[in-house]
């Protein structure tokens, strides 16, 4: 987990071994006449690691700033509750528009409005999605993490509540046209042959169809659908607008749409990336994404991404002490024996979150 405010001093049992100085004895060390060999509150040093040692003393408890189990916070536990059942509206959602082909709005509303709700308390839950186990609702549960996403980085965007709400409906409803493609080419990821993609693509005019059919929709909320792919330098698509083209709200839903496809597609396999990678990727595509949306989303997300315990690409496992926001992938770590390495002065990176 991520940030300062998750964390919480406790007292740990640790091997002599692996102590290093600097750290903090949590209790008095009793020998086993009853004479305090080392008193609580002491900083411990290289004396008194080889002192230990020649007591023939293996653990000692130190004072161990450790992350609190996330699961923990009522806030992370109500943010995961509505992400499980939003997931599961959203499909049932899906299934009737292929039926009847009409938007449920009531039930996109409400459950817009759930995730708005919900997820500026649990902020820093946003990258720990990808650690849910792996499933085969895809389509959903990317339409809920873009959603999320979305009207996380409409907040930091200083947007007034009510264009959050709008901005986390028209990403709830920005896949819609999804609906109208058969269930096995949304099954089949990014791996699609030429006519494929061209079927796929028309998930954007088959999204403003419905939408445009819909009582009430407001027009935001149709151009955030229709422009979603839609790029700044006019190489998106259904129709290459560019730059001041583009509705505002399009432009948010495109980065967290960007950010979570990178993360989740295929996410079985080994091409699925971890939050720092998925940044980096992020940031190469500037010139395609609106600038100032993508920079405050990869400044804000690389906070949250300190204090993780990651998993490097040599297998080996530390704490990410300091996010590198050029190279996430390339931050600075620290191992389990104290040892801090520069992965930017390395070979190695980030592979993936361990938690
Ligand atoms: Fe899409």
């Amino acid at each position: 987990m991520s940030s300062a405010s998750n964390t919480a001093k406790k007292t740990v049992e640790f091997e002599v071994a692996h102590l290093v100085p600097g750290m903090e004895l949590a209790d008095d060390i009793i020998s086993e006449y009853g004479k305090v060999l080392c008193s609580k509150g002491s900083i411990i040093n290289q004396s008194l690691i080889d002192k230990f040692l020649t007591w023939d003393i293996n653990k000692v408890p130190v004072i161990s700033e450790i992350n609190i189990n996330p699961i923990a916070d009522p806030n992370v536990q109500k943010f995961i509750n509505s992400y499980n059942k939003s997931v599961s509206v959203v499909q049932k959602a899906f299934d009737d528009i292929r039926q009847t082909q009409e938007i449920p709005m009531s039930t996109f509303e409400n459950t817009a409005s759930s995730i708005t709700d919900n997820v500026s308390s649990a902020s820093q839950m946003i990258d720990q999605l990808y650690n849910l186990p792996p499933c085969d609702d895809y389509t959903f549960r990317h339409c809920v993490n873009v959603s999320a996403i979305a009207a996380l980085i409409a907040t930091w965007l200083k947007s007034p509540p009510e264009i959050v709400n709008a901005v986390s409906l028209a990403a709830l409803l920005h896949d819609v046209g999804k609906s109208q493609l058969p269930v096995e080419l949304l099954k089949q990821g990014s791996r699609l042959s030429p006519s494929e993609y061209s079927t796929y693509k028309a998930h954007v005019l088959h999204g403003i169809e419905l939408a445009r059919k819909t009582p009430g929709i407001s027009r935001s909320i149709v151009s955030g659908i229709g422009h979603h792919h839609e790029r700044e330098d006019g190489s998106g698509y259904p129709k290459g607008l560019m730059g001041k083209e583009i509705h505002p709200y399009a432009k948010i839903i495109a980065v967290a749409d960007l950010y979570d496809e990178a993360l989740t597609i295929n996410s079985t396999s080994e091409d699925a990336l971890s939050p720092y990678q998925s940044l980096e990727k992020l940031r190469a595509q500037i010139p395609k994404v609106d600038a100032k949306t993508s920079l405050i989303f990869i400044d804000k997300m690389t906070d949250f991404l300190s204090g993780n315990i990651v998993a490097l690409t040599d297998g080996r496992q530390a704490r990410v002490v300091f996010t590198n926001k050029e190279y996430p992938s390339r931050s600075i770590v620290q191992f389990e024996d104290g040892v801090v390495l520069d992965l930017s002065q390395s070979n190695l990176s980030i592979h993936y979150i361990v938690r």
